[in-house]
Formats: structure tokens, C-alpha cells, sequence
């Protein structure tokens, strides 16, 4: 994306391709070909790292970038210990594990009884570029591939769980560390389904500023974002400004809403429940996505369809689960 132009990150050029594989670039850089930006992107492991505001996402993620990954299972189980329950390496490796089970386990992951709930609230089969927003370890992304048949994206800011995406579509095998018990692990080499790698792509991207130009997207997936992020409205007209007139997207959202993510003040519902809404994060939703908005912000989406209760679960470790309901709605990019 040019932050200048609002071009399309789809418009970057590839300058540098200093580690490759085939087609694959794993390191390298785009740069911005407008005359007054120039602007430089790296590409580490295979992932462009497309941010407006680099320095704080670097703030943050730069360990993941640098963490080695050829240490074995036995050294890792034992800085596990050294490194301590809650530590940053405990909580990176017990995250990515909660993603890659929800989305990899090899009996009816749970995250596919959520994406099938998604697709038949379609109106057709997801066909041409589709953006997975929030992806996370990939799930969506690659699902989306295999029905599009076109490319499929996936963007997150999570370096580790793109990494791991990443990896699954290079070498088609789901390996991942899953909490046990307390800090043992047990560690997981899965083969996943099929699917075409030339078809995926995962991009280290904000989703509050998505690095595509306007109506980019003939669809897009927006699980269990909603709750996610700093700013919910800004997640919703970025997903709008991205999808071409009259796409679909699917939402799924539990409603989760957690002061960690999201200052109370920003939440859709779950808080004032004096005002008209009660508090519902439902009620409010609706609101902000009818097709005559009077939220004084138009996303450009308007909720079609809904479906609700869907079961969507996380696994923490081998003996707690978290359950979940979620609120799925089918939505439309105006015409207008
Ligand atoms: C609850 S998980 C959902 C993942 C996946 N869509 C699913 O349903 O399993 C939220 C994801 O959003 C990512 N995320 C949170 N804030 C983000 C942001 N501002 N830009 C990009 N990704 C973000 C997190 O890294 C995480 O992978
Ligand atoms: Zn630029």
C-alpha cells in the first residue's frame, strides 16, 4: 500500500530477492514505485511486512521475527522451564497453539465448523480474490484457496502465527507446540488437507489500515475479529473500502470483548446499558451495519443475513476449553 497514493500493495515491486526458493521469495524487499515514496518493505520467510507505522508493530513482534526456529523439541521444552509460566516465550508458543489446534487438529478442527457456517451463509461459493482478515495459522485462507481456486490472502500482524501459515503452505505439514499441562508441551506434526500453494498468500498487514486499494476484494472473511481489535468501527469501513461493490463478507464475532484488546469506550454494545441498545452488542451491530446507517460513520456494509449460536471452541490445554456462541452475519458492500 502507498500510504501516499493509496495504491494497492498489489502495485510494490520487488527489488531485492536475496533468499529464494523456486518462485518463492523468503527474503527480500518490494519497494513503492511512486515517484515521491519510495517507500521499502522487507519480506521475511516469505511474509511482506506492509505497515504504515513499522516501528511499533517492531516494538512487539521483532522478537518473533528473530527467533530462531531450528532448536529441538528438547532444548525449547527445557527454555520452556527456564523462561517461566507467563513469560513471553510461554505466552507465544501457548497462543500459537490454541490457533494451530483450533484451526489444524486433524479430527474436525473447530474452526471448520465455523468457516462451513460462514460459506452457507454465502449466497455462491467465494470465487476470485478473497481476503482472510486476521488469519491467524491460516485455516481461512487456505480453505478459501481451495474453493476459490484464485488467490486467497491472509493478513495478521502475529509474525509467529503468520510464520507458522507461512510454513504450512511451503511444506503442507501443521507443526506446532500444544500445551499439555502447566509448561509441558506436546509437539505436533501433522500433514493438512491438500491444497495449491501457488493460491496463498499471507501478508504481515494491520487490518485497522489494510495495505489494498479500494474494492480490491470480491469477498472477505472477518472471524472472530470483531472483539480483536483497538478500534471495531474501523475494522468494519476498512473491510467495506476493500471489497468491491456489491461482495459479501462473512462476520463472525462471540462478542468478547476484553479491555486488553479494546477500551470499553470503542465496544459495540457491552457497555451503557441505559441507552436504547440495553448494552446489546447485537442491537448495536445491527445499527452500525443497517443499510440506512445512522451511526454517523458509514462502513459501506450492510448486514444481509445472520446466523447464530455457533459453536466455536479454543482449546487451552489438554483438560480446558473455552466455549463459545458465535454471531455470524453475512454482509454486503453498497453499491453506492
Ligand atoms: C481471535 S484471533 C482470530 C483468528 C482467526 N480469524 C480465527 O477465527 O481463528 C484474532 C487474530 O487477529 C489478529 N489481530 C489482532 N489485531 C490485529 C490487527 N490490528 N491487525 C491484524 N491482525 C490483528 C491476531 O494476531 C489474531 O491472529
Ligand atoms: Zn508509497
Amino acid at each position: 500500500m502507498c500510504w501516499i497514493t493509496r495504491q494497492s500493495a498489489s502495485t510494490l515491486r520487488v527489488t531485492h530477492a536475496v533468499r529464494k526458493e523456486g518462485d518463492d521469495i523468503h527474503e527480500g524487499a518490494l519497494v513503492c514505485p511512486e515517484r515521491l515514496c519510495q517507500r521499502e518493505y522487507p519480506i521475511i520467510d516469505g511474509i511482506p511486512i506492509i505497515l504504515a507505522n513499522p516501528a511499533s508493530w517492531a516494538e512487539n513482534q521483532l522478537p518473533y521475527v528473530l527467533r530462531r526456529d531450528d532448536l529441538t523439541t528438547f532444548t525449547q521444552s527445557i527454555l520452556g522451564d527456564l523462561a517461566g509460566a507467563g513469560s513471553p516465550f510461554d505466552r507465544e508458543r501457548g497462543n500459537n497453539g490454541i490457533y494451530a489446534h483450533a484451526h489444524w487438529a486433524l479430527e474436525d478442527p473447530a474452526y471448520l465448523q465455523l468457516f462451513r457456517a460462514a460459506r452457507a451463509l454465502l449466497t455462491h461459493p467465494p470465487s476470485g480474490l478473497w481476503l482472510d482478515i486476521g488469519c491467524s495459522t491460516g485455516r481461512g485462507t487456505f480453505e478459501l484457496a481451495n474453493i476459490t481456486s484464485e488467490l486467497a490472502a491472509g493478513i495478521d500482524l502475529n509474525f509467529s502465527m503468520l510464520r507458522l501459515a507461512e510454513s504450512i503452505r511451503r511444506t503442507g505439514r501443521a507443526r506446532y507446540a500444544r500445551r499439555r499441562v502447566g509448561l509441558a508441551f506436546d509437539f505436533v506434526d501433522d500433514p493438512v488437507p491438500p491444497f495449491d500453494a501457488r493460491n496463498i498468500s499471507f501478508w504481515c498487514a494491520d487490518v485497522s489500515t489494510i495495505p489494498f486499494a479500494a474494492g480490491t476484494f470480491s469477498g472477505a472473511l472477518s472471524m472472530n475479529m470483531l472483539d480483536c481489535v483497538p478500534q471495531p468501527l474501523q475494522l468494519l469501513c476498512e473491510t467495506g473500502r476493500v471489497l468491491q461493490p456489491g461482495a459479501e463478507a462473512v462476520l463472525a464475532t462471540p462478542f468478547d470483548w476484553a479491555a486488553g484488546a479494546t477500551e470499553a469506550a470503542a465496544w459495540l454494545g457491552g457497555h451503557g446499558q441505559r441507552a436504547p441498545h440495553q448494552g446489546s452488542s447485537l442491537a448495536e451491530l445491527r445499527r452500525v451495519l443497517s443499510p440506512d446507517c445512522q451511526a454517523g460513520l458509514d462502513t459501506g456494509l450492510f448486514i444481509e443475513a445472520e446466523a447464530d449460536d455457533i459453536q466455536w471452541r479454543l482449546r487451552t490445554h489438554e483438560r480446558a476449553i473455552t466455549e463459545y456462541q458465535v454471531y455470524l452475519a453475512r454482509l454486503r458492500r453498497k453499491t453506492v
